[in-house]
């Protein structure tokens, strides 16, 4: 447990510490107490947890965005969760904490805590929906089978439209941060017309791709050692951002189509700035 003690410290939760961090719960576990693992740190891995989980409630989504329809899920508020496992998160300053997700696919998703916990955010564990002796529909993307299982975090009070909220899927963890930390290494402290592009890549971006190390693992780094725009055209970024899949068969990156050209272009005026301001 060390590992997350120390990446929860220095508040480098995201990507840098992953890897290693779920190896080093894997291995904790063998050798001591499931109890133990989680009061011990600032994150919770579900799986362990899964029988002493409180039992679910069924909830209704109106308009579920990973599926694209109303849908009702087994489910237990995320608040009882983080009372349950992380009790410690009480004694935090909730807007400078972030809660971030990690899936096993390698996507990382973090919010504010106190934004999430302003909503009726659920962990879901299962669909109503699913055939008798299963959890899980699994969603079609393409050619892709979307592995739901073992958990999916939901909301009944949060339109689909609103990518602030994040909807993950595949979950096996739940970390908290110390939210000014981590995005320290990310903010552009020297060029304040930058904030914007930052923003949206924070919000739209670094759930699947890191810069200077620091975010999302399912899709490559765009900033270490070569920063993307160091070898790809501006306007290919652009394209390629809009429609990945007419650059690359088969590819794994969701079209990102509800950004405007405006948004994009500060996107990659701020990924421009970062090439400048390495690790
Ligand atoms: C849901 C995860 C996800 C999100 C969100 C996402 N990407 Fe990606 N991205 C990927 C994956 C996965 C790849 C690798 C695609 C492949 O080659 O199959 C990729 C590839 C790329 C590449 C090509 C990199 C290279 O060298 O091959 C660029 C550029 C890129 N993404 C930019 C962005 C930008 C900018 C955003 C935000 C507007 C973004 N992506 C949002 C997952 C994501």
């Amino acid at each position: 447990m060390k590992t997350q003690l120390i990446c929860l410290t220095l508040g480098v939760v995201l990507g840098s510490c992953g890897g290693s961090e779920k190896q080093a719960s894997h291995s904790t576990v063998a050798d001591t107490t499931v109890v133990k693992v989680v009061k011990d740190s600032l994150s919770v891995y579900l799986p362990d947890v899964k029988a002493s989980l409180p039992e679910a409630q069924t909830v209704e989504v109106k308009d579920d965005p990973v599926f694209f329809k109303a849908k009702s899920y087994k489910a237990i508020p995320l608040q009882t969760v983080l009372d349950q496992f992380l009790p410690a998160y009480k004694k935090l300053d909730l807007s400078q904490t972030q809660i971030v997700f990690e899936c096993e696919d390698g996507y990382n998703p973090s919010m504010s805590l106190a934004k999430i916990l302003s909503k009726k955010a659920y962990l879901a564990v299962s669909d109503t929906d699913a055939p008798a002796g299963e959890d899980w529909i699994n969603p079609k993307k393409g050619n892709h089978e979307m592995k739901i299982a073992p958990f999916y975090v939901v909301y009944t009070d949060v339109p689909a439209k609103d990518v602030t909220y994040k909807w993950p899927y595949n979950l096996v963890k739940i970390s908290l941060s110390a939210a000014s930390k981590e995005l320290a290494v990310l903010f552009p402290k020297e060029d304040d017309t930058q904030v914007k592009g930052f923003e949206l890549f924070k919000v739209n971006c670094l759930t699947c791709h890191s810069l200077n190390k620091v975010g999302g693992k399912m899709g490559p780094e765009l900033n270490y050692p070569k920063s993307i725009t160091e070898y790809w055209q501006v306007e290919h970024i652009k394209q390629f951002v809009k429609a990945p899949s007419s650059y690359r068969n088969d590819c794994k990156m969701p079209a990102v189509t509800h950004l405007s050209d405006r948004e994009l272009d500060e996107i990659v005026r701020y990924l421009q700035y970062m090439a400048k301001h390495k690790v």
